[in-house]
């Protein structure tokens, strides 16, 4: 009762004064961690981000540890990489995991139909992404094939990555070089099932779903957390039926899938040449995120209102057109410091979700769609994404604070979008975590803050900021965007008062 008060006379204060955008943040005993798998990644066979990405050729000079590229495990090791989505995408249900294990030069070979039709020669498989994911520290995030595999396979599939005794999958595993199981923990049970899928119906993927969830069994010390392939962007009907026709106890999440087109899906726009108007539409398509998670999430409470299922975006982020000369079917595109505002404005949204958002997964992470790494031949170079991504690892694992803030506007023609958004945390040592993002084009924005209840002493912070939304690294220039010290944050009493830039991402730490 008397936090609710405080919180209640403090919100009340803050609306009071209007001379100033003023911004409220609390310690609420109640309010959940930010699960560090919210800052998660995907890697499909797509492109160039498997082949040619993480996993290069066996006369490549570069430092590596088998095929895969040593530059890349340590760039995704310093931003705290928490998991790893594979095989896709769309390649899941198309994949067949026994292509991609024994002695490589006897994997049969395979056609990627969705991707160009490429070959895909498997010898990226099974115990080459979980070496990855050794490499990496971080958790396998495994997607099983519902739409062209059997529950047979699956199941299969699930013993001989985590069954510890004796049977003929965990022979096979010990004759291939790994005697002991991986305990993998996260598990999708298809992908886009509405779609590349299988094209099915929700009634039918439902079941479809209760029957193969049945099969993937826990091992002793190995539970799985098994992930069922959800919606699409507005398909609320696809949430609504999965939820009353699959029991809450069956899932440890539902998916949903959004990606941010600056046009359509016939033209989707160039990654690096656009205007404001463009920018802004891109922009306020983005915030939808915010839209689109509250109003799944209030279908989910409706089936399970103790919020134990939790929704996934296993994929999101920026769509354009590929770069001019590049092959359509491998989505290559460039990175510039308008991606770095969807993710930090994507990021700041998901940690504000965070009861029921607990996983989350950008697509992808090298050299496909909004990647954090682009690669060529030798050279590796990180984009104002992976920046965010470096700048935002703060949060994870941390104490959520709500905070209480309305934005100014920024206003474009006769629309406007939320300048600012802004999400905190608190961590295990009691430091305090800021990320705000402005997406005014023109205005930097001046915000007084109450911590009321929260002690902090001194603020530091770091700036990411660029001269243009088109902005952008490459390989001839590759710190044109990259993060910078920020000292426009100040104590003045008990107030912080910051001034972000136009077109920023800042992080601040007090302590
Ligand atoms: O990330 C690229 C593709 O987008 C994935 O394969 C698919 O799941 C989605 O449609």
């Amino acid at each position: 009762m008397k936090l609710f008060l405080s919180i209640t006379i403090c919100f009340t204060l803050i609306t009071s004064v209007n001379s100033q955008t003023k911004l409220g943040i609390f310690y609420k005993a109640s309010s959940p961690t930010i699960s560090r798998h919210i800052y998660g990644h995907f890697s499909e066979h797509l492109g160039r981000c498997i082949y040619d990405g993480f996993w290069v050729s066996d006369t490549s000079t570069l430092a590596r540890k088998d095929r895969i590229r040593l530059d890349i495990v340590d760039a995704l090791k310093k931003i705290k990489i928490p998991n790893l989505r594979w095989p896709g995408g769309c390649f899941a249900d198309e994949y067949h995991w026994r292509d991609g294990i024994g002695p490589r030069a006897q994997r049969p070979k395979m056609i990627n139909t969705t991707w160009g039709n490429v070959t895909e020669d498997n010898s990226f498989g099974t115990h080459e992404f979980l070496e990855l994911c050794q490499l990496l520290g971080t958790e396998p995030v495994i997607t099983g094939n519902v739409g062209s595999g059997t529950v047979e396979e699956m199941n299969k599939w699930v013993e001989y990555l985590n069954f510890d005794g004796l049977s003929p999958s965990t022979e096979l595993r010990k004759q291939n070089g790994h005697p002991a199981p991986w305990k993998v923990q996260f598990w999708g049970v298809g992908n886009e099932s509405w779609g590349c899928g299988g094209n099915m119906t929700p009634e039918y993927y439902a079941d479809q779903y209760r029957r193969y969830a049945t099969f993937c069994k826990d091992y002793p010390n190995a539970r799985l957390n098994k992930i069922a392939g959800g919606a699409s962007d507005w398909d609320f009907n696809w949430t609504e039926t999965i939820m009353k026709r699959v029991p809450a106890y069956m899932m440890w999440g539902l998916s949903l899938h959004y990606y941010t087109l600056p046009g359509n899906w016939d033209k989707k726009g160039s990654a690096t040449k656009f205007e404001e108007k463009e920018y802004f539409t891109t922009m306020s398509k983005c915030l939808k995120m915010d839209e689109l998670v509250t109003k799944h999430s209030t279908i989910m409470d409706k089936y399970d209102p103790a919020k134990k299922v939790s929704l996934v975006i296993d994929e999101w982020g920026i769509w354009t057109d590929v770069e001019p000369g590049t092959n359509p079917a491998f989505l290559f595109q460039q990175n510039s410091l308008r991606d770095a505002l969807i993710a930090g404005s994507t990021l700041n949204i998901f940690n504000n979700h965070s009861d029921r958002v607990r996983m989350a997964n950008l697509a992808q992470t090298i050299n496909v769609l909004q990647a954090l790494i682009l690669t060529k031949g030798n050279q590796l170079l990180l984009t104002p994404t992976y920046h965010v991504f470096d700048m935002y690892k703060v949060h994870q694992d941390a104490k959520l604070l709500p905070v209480n803030f309305t934005s100014p506007e920024y206003k474009v023609g006769d629309q406007s979008i939320p300048a600012i958004n802004v999400s905190a945390s608190q961590d295990a040592n009691g430091a305090i975590h800021i990320s705000l993002v402005n997406l005014d084009a023109n205005n930097d924005i001046t915000i007084r803050s109450s911590l009321y209840d929260l002690n902090w002493k001194s603020v530091e912070g770091q700036i990411l900021h660029a001269n243009s939304f088109t902005s952008y690294n490459s390989f001839e220039q590759p710190g044109v965007v990259k993060p910078a010290v920020f000292n426009g944050a100040k104590k003045e009493g008990n107030d912080l008062v910051i001034t972000i830039p136009k077109l920023s991402v800042v992080v601040l730490e007090l302590k």
